[in-house]
């Protein structure tokens, strides 16, 4: 496997993939991936939709304002409370099921996939097509989807290395201006 700090620096949102279906066998290596993410106390207040039913693929793309382009397979991360492990469940879904998200894209990378992180939450009308569409209950909330699919093709580096957001022992706010890197 390629090395790890180089696959986080190198991964892209790639959003054209080919026709060709993402095997089962590595559906699961990312959903193991995800699964492996931490979570606060440990609650893992996640479920995970896989989608692979052009149907419903149409459905989520008519659903997602942002997600219009063709993806072979879809994970929608979803936060449930009544699956927590505990009361942390509630309070820290989104920051869980985040990590669990960038675990799986990650993995995809790895795995020679192309990837794109979907926002879902928190747009409330975005968030209740997905419902609609995936037959949520109500107190299952998506956070997003993530296409998937093979490349159609691999994109360069995107370098976003900014040394000027970077304090050490206390914040220097040196020019004092909001969205500078200087
Ligand atoms: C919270 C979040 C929501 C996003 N929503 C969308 C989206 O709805 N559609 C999309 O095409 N990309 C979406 N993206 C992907 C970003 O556009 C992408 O990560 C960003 O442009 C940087 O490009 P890179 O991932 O290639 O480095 C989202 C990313 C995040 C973290």
């Amino acid at each position: 496997m390629a090395d790890l700090l180089q696959l986080i620096l190198s991964r892209r949102s790639i959003r054209k993939y080919l026709p060709q279906p993402v095997p089962a066998e590595m559906l699961d290596q990312l959903l193991q991936a995800g699964m492996s993410a931490p979570s606060a106390s440990n609650s893992q207040p996640w479920e995970f939709v896989v989608i692979n039913d052009e149907q419903v693929l149409s459905d989520l793309r008519q659903a997602l304002p942002f997600g219009k382009f063709y993806a072979p397979a879809v994970i929608v991360v979803c936060g449930n409370p009544l699956k927590a492990a505990n009361a942390s469940g509630l309070l820290f879904w989104q920051q869980d099921c985040s990590a669990a998200t960038q675990n799986i894209l990650l993995a995809a990378h790895a795995l020679g996939l192309g990837a794109c992180w979907v926002g879902v939450h928190p747009i409330p009308l975005v968030r209740r097509s997905v419902c609609n569409v995936l037959g949520l209950p109500a107190w299952v909330k998506p956070l997003c989807a993530i296409y998937l699919g093979y490349p159609e093709f691999m994109k360069d580096p995107k370098p976003k290395y900014h040394p000027g957001r970077i304090h050490y022992n206390r914040y220097h706010d040196t020019a004092n201006t909001a969205g500078s890197d200087k």
